[in-house]
């Protein structure tokens, strides 16, 4: 028998946690420097559309599976399937959204080990250890290693804590940190000479770029990788959720946080990137577009850092750590999927389950770190612009195909009696069966 399941002991804790796992490396780099390179305010209009939308509705297939079948993501894809061919495809869906979840923890525990030592070394140059900054910020096979078996281990000690104890108390403690050091930095950035064409160039929208395909593909894959959809993750939060609580209204404010986040972090990235350009740094690439990705973060951000005296250590000091809170709390959602699964279908402690599955995440890690090129972007490739559509495309297949509907709103009667003369009853059901696997196809093939 597998242990008792944890549950939530909050609405605020549910939220927490699944706003934590959606607010990570995707809103706080990956969106604001999408929006600056496809047309700024225009990426931001499209991208509320889509989330909303489209994202909105594949969250909400996830926590309804979830909280319905309290179990994880392949018991509970199995146990919404009535036929034998639906519960291997439940089998099938369910492993590779394992398999998925596992991949892209081991890429992002790399990143967010430059983001702890990024962290270190203003601690390091404020305590006169130069050397130590040194090599902190020196990309080095050795420095990488180092810093993604911290990153994992840290990882662990919070799953294997469990649901309660480890997930909802981490998260509410982290996150409410997050938001206040987001806002305290965009109010200190915004008075800098320069940041308010960093404004301009995010809020002035270009709506030329409207038409290009490849903004919607972006907020698309955006949206899908910043709400963690897909693999199971809001699936396996979904199924710690009270029965009493509304899930519509829960999901909704899950994805107006993820996306309030994102467009907080956009008046912090934007404008201190133009604040760089105004102190002397390069912020443009050879094409004439705004350095993005690793480029931004570990080079622009600190070399802006370097330009503001001893302010600067402590501006680094909260960047930094703003960034390994975003990015912890992503990842306690990522090692949950497999724990959670070797926990209830064999019978793992949950302690053991985690240490065991954070050792094969932190040795897959280390083969990418150990083989860099070409190894990380095959797997961030493979994991999120392939799996992760056909996965997402592949849930809400099950939810409105092969699920039956009356289960459907009798879960969601659950917690909201009121839910059948609802919008939300009126406009989800139609989304998930025809609008979203349409549009994740269309995306797909782009
Ligand atoms: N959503 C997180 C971010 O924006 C990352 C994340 C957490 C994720 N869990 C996931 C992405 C599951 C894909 C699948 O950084």
């Amino acid at each position: 028998m597998a242990a008792p399941r944890g549950e939530f002991t909050s609405r605020f804790g549910f939220l927490m946690a699944a706003s934590g796992s959606a607010v990570g490396l995707g809103n706080i780099w990956g969106f604001p420097t999408n929006a600056a390179s496809n047309g700024g305010a225009a990426f931001l209009f499209v991208y509320l559309i889509l989330a909303f939308a489209l994202a909105y509705p594949a969250l909400m297939a996830e926590l309804i599976i979830g909280r319905y079948a309290r179990a994880n993501a392949v018991t509970a894809l199995r146990s919404i399937s009535p036929g034998d061919k639906s519960k291997i495809a439940a089998l099938v869906v369910g492993f590779t959204g394992i398999i998925t979840v596992t991949f892209i923890l081991s890429f992002y525990a790399i990143v967010s080990g430059w983001m702890i030592a990024y962290f270190f070394d203003p601690l390091a140059r404020l305590l006169g250890y130069g050397g130590v900054a040194q090599w902190l910020t020196t990309d080095a096979i050795l420095r990488d290693a180092a810093f993604v078996v911290l990153f994992m281990a840290v990882t662990v000690f919070i799953i294997s804590a469990g649901v309660q104890e480890g997930i909802e108390k981490w998260a509410s403690r982290l996150m409410p940190s997050l938001i206040i050091i987001l806002i305290l930095l965009i109010l200190y950035v915004l008075t800098l000479p320069g940041a308010m064409d960093g404004l301009k160039a995010y809020l002035v929208p270009d709506f030329s770029s409207i038409a290009d395909p490849t903004l919607l593909v972006d907020a698309m894959g955006q949206a899908f990788f910043s709400l963690s959809l897909g693999v199971g993750t809001m699936l396996v939060y979904g199924s710690y959720i009270s029965k009493q609580e509304n899930l519509p209204t829960t999901g909704g404010l899950v994805a107006l946080l993820d996306i309030s986040i994102a467009v907080l972090a956009g008046l912090l990235i934007l404008p201190a990137m133009y604040v760089a350009l105004a102190n002397g740094v390069e912020i443009f690439d050879s094409q004439g577009g705004l350095i993005a990705g690793p480029g931004l973060i570990i080079s622009v951000l600190p070399a802006l850092f370097n330009t503001m005296g001893v302010i600067g250590i402590f501006v680094a000091l909260g960047f930094f750590l703003l960034m390994t809170i975003a990015s912890l709390t992503s990842s306690i959602s990522m090692l949950e999927v497999p724990v959670a699964y070797a926990v209830e279908h064999h019978g793992l402690q949950r302690s053991k389950a985690a240490a065991i599955i954070g050792s094969i995440v932190t040795l897959i890690s280390l083969t990418i770190v150990f083989n860099f090129d070409p190894m990380f972007d095959i797997v961030v490739t493979y994991t999120t612009e392939m799996s992760q559509p056909l996965l997402g495309f592949a849930f809400c297949i099950f939810v409105a195909w092969i699920w039956r509907r009356n289960d459907i709103l009798k879960e969601i009667k659950q917690g909201a009696p009121e839910a059948e003369q609802g919008l939300f009853w009126k406009i989800w059901p139609f989304y998930v069966k025809f609008v979203c696997p349409v549009a994740i196809l269309i995306v797909y093939f782009q």
